[in-house]
């Protein structure tokens, strides 16, 4: 089984999956766990292995949805979901049962219990916008802790699970702040322009959400195709200085205004640098979308390294501007 959609075949000294909350209590308590390296793998959607893992890959398997809570007057609801359920799942499960808010997410590959590690985002929201609490295991003692929202320090693609307490906490199960009437989100440019070409004024959540997959579709490869890990670079974050200048030299640059500067469009930069479609050995840069390296056959981890080495030296050297993997190497 290979559990990574770059469809990297990689090994372990050790796998253990963990769909009970008891098995998970008895590995922590008999020690073995935190002995040696360990990694949490949620859907392998955002990882490229390049070599034998010398320690555990812990895999959070347990499953189940309920909603925890309706305020009558408000039509707010809580909805608690495992760490274990896969994202699309849960999102198609939502729209079914008209639980709503999560629409925008539809389609992205990968697990619930990754989603606010990694605070994954698109089409104009995050999982911090619907994310509540998160109910976590110390890996350490066993002990349960629930972070608020503001506890969990989301940032882009980032939160405290992923920075300063990486590797102390299990995500066990994920509750979201989702509303029982729907009220579309369609700041997000291309997916405003989609529905227009579809002739939607104002969708329905199943249209909204069916519109979504279908862009995505449209310019990322399906794992069940061709490997990839979705975006692979983060989109970079520069001061409006930085910004500016490139504005000057290239007028159509693709940026948008943070609080701290302008994040620019990495797949603009990689593609502007003349990488879009380029392969280096098995691995190369998706035609349809420059942020996101594929398989092209038989690919290895280092293969996959040494394309986005040779790309972030390019986009340096170019630009001034330094990428960050979004990609876990390991
Ligand atoms: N662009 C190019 N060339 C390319 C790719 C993009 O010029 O090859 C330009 C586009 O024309 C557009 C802009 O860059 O003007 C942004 O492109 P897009 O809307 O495709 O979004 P993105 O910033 O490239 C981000 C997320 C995606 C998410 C999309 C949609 C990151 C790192 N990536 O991509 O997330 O699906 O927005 O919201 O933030 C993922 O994380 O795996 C992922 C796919």
């Amino acid at each position: 089984m290979i559990y990574n959609t770059f469809a990297i075949p990689a090994t372990a000294d050790r796998y253990l999956s963990v769909s009970d909350k008891q098995e998970l209590l008895e590995i922590i308590k008999n020690g073995t766990l935190v002995k040696a390296p360990f990694f949490i793998l949620g859907g392998g959607s955002n990882i490229v292995f390049t070599c034998h893992y010398h320690g555990t890959i812990l895999h959070p398997e347990n499953k189940g949805i309920h909603l925890v809570e309706k305020d009558p007057a408000t039509g707010d609801l809580l909805v608690e979901a495992a760490a274990g359920e896969n994202w699309d799942g849960f999102v198609q499960h939502c729209i079914a049962q008209g639980w709503h808010g999560t629409e925008n997410l539809a389609a992205i590959p990968g697990t619930v219990g990754a989603a606010p590690v990694q605070n994954v985002g698109a089409y104009g929201i995050e999982a911090k916008d619907i994310v509540h609490t998160v109910l976590t295991i110390d890996l350490a003692t066993g002990q349960e802790r629930t972070f608020t929202n503001e506890e969990c320090c989301f940032g882009y693609r980032n939160s405290i699970f992923k920075d300063t307490l990486k590797g102390k906490y299990l995500v066990w199960s994920v509750t979201f702040r989702l509303h029982s009437t729907f009220t579309p989100d369609l700041h997000y440019k291309a997916l405003s322009d989609a529905l227009t070409a579809e002739g939607i004024d104002m969708p329905t959540a199943r249209q909204l959400a069916d519109t979504i997959a279908k862009v995505r579709w449209s310019k990322l490869p399906r794992p069940e195709e061709t490997g990839s890990a979705g975006s692979f670079f983060k989109n970079p974050i520069v001061t409006t200085q930085h910004y500016e200048r490139l504005k000057t030299d290239y007028p159509d640059i693709v940026a948008y205004p943070t609080v701290d500067g302008y994040k620019l469009a990495a797949g603009w930069l990689i593609e502007h640098a003349g990488w879009k479609g380029r392969s280096m050995g098995r691995c190369g840069v998706y035609e349809k979308q420059a942020l996101v390296l594929v398989n092209r056959g038989g690919c290895t981890g280092s293969e996959v390294v040494t394309l986005a080495n040779a790309i972030t030296e390019d986009i340096k050297n170019q630009f001034g501007v330094t990428l960050e993997k979004e990609a876990i190497i390991i």
